[in-house]
């Protein structure tokens, strides 16, 4: 916290850094090491933003949109001398390759197509390939910090949900690390307690990949915030002895209706809260709203390799060749969400009519 009382960046981890020098370079935290190693990677080629994003050293949805935008921007480096109308076909191949990195984000694609189509209308303006480069740059870096306000005002639309004394149950990393810098159900967390409110949050650890231990538990702590990680299956007993008021989880695409995709685990949360009469909000930006999907029935749900459910760590913890599922996402249908915590404000049902009104 800062001497006004406020969250400041170097109170939360910078998922992904740019610097201006040598034409531009993209780091970014790899969060596979975190908690044990805070260490930055360059990225120097899409091939390799490709591989961070789908290895998750990068990872949550508007994270993922940002590092593309960046690896775009990467990709397009060396091909600065290329005529115009080649530099641009080479953008929409380097585009596709990026967004085939993970599915079910659609932040992802979002910041992709807006990156293209700025590239289209900008293209004559600039003149040359060298000219663009420079001015794509600055639209990565323009949705770079675009983010870090959205996520301060979906901190602004949602601290009033925190009461004093509170408990709020989250599940994965909804937070900086999985955006530019406030997260989004970190946010009304972050902004709350800069503001003097006292409450604890529930950690759910997350299985496979443990983005709740390794990453919300660890940056909430860093902040100084009162923090207590939980296995998935503890949540039940936690909500039934009364310890948590309110969910508040993140999203990785919200289709048309308000069903929802986020990380495998959410649908129990949600599904547990109905139960136990706890709201369940979900936090996120409006590009994460897929008004193109009907429903969650349409929505991609990304399939992981089946070693992340037979180990933990580096431990086997399965029989050699057992059968394994590993989705990476379920979908919440829309009439378990208690509301949308937006950078526009907070959205209630009946999402068909409401999100369309406030983001179409
Ligand atoms: O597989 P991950 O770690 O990228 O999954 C992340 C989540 O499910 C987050 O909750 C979601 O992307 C929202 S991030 C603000």
């Amino acid at each position: 916290m800062n001497d006004s009382g406020s969250i400041s960046a170097s109170s939360v981890p910078r998922s992904l850094r740019w610097e201006d020098e040598e034409g531009g370079e993209l780091y970014i935290l790899d969060q596979t090491k975190l908690p044990g190693e805070v260490v930055e990677e360059r990225q120097d080629s899409a091939e390799q933003v490709w591989e961070s994003i789908r290895q998750l050293k990068v990872r949550g949805a508007p994270a993922i949109g940002i590092a593309g935008a960046y690896g775009l921007v990467i990709g397009l480096k060396p091909l600065v001398d290329l005529d115009l109308r080649e530099f641009l076909t080479q953008a929409e191949r380097i585009a596709a390759y990026l967004n085939s990195s993970r599915p079910t984000a659609v932040n992802l694609s979002w910041a992709l197509n807006r990156m293209l189509a700025f590239a289209r209308s900008n293209a004559e303006k600039a003149g040359t390939s060298a000219v663009l480069y420079k001015l794509l740059v600055g639209e990565a870096k323009l949705i770079h910090a675009e983010d870090r306000a959205i996520c301060r005002g979906i901190g602004e639309s949602g601290e009033v949900l925190l009461n004093e004394g509170c408990g709020v149950l989250t599940h994965c990393n909804a937070g900086a690390l999985a955006t530019s810098e406030l997260g989004t159900a970190t946010a009304p967390m972050y902004l709350a307690f800069s503001h003097g409110k006292r409450f604890r949050v529930y950690a759910d650890e997350t299985r496979p990949l443990l983005q709740g231990a390794r990453l919300t538990s660890w940056e909430l702590k860093r902040a100084g915030l009162d923090v207590t990680l939980i296995c998935d299956d503890m949540a039940a007993y936690v909500m039934s002895k009364g310890l948590v008021n309110l969910c508040i989880v993140g999203c990785d695409r919200v289709a048309a209706n308000g069903d929802t995709a986020n990380k495998i685990g959410t649908l129990g949360v949600a599904i547990l809260a109905k139960h136990f009469s706890i709201p369940f909000y979900v936090a996120c930006p409006s590009s994460t709203f897929d008004f193109a999907t009907a429903t969650g029935a349409d929505i991609h749900i990304e399939e992981r390799s089946a070693e992340e459910v037979t180990s933990f760590g580096a431990r086997e913890t399965a029989p050699k060749e057992i059968k394994v599922m590993n989705p990476a996402f379920d979908v919440t249908p829309h009439e378990l969400i208690s509301g949308f915590i937006t950078e526009k404000g907070i959205v209630r049902p009946d999402y068909r009519k409401n999100l369309e009104r406030a983001f179409r």
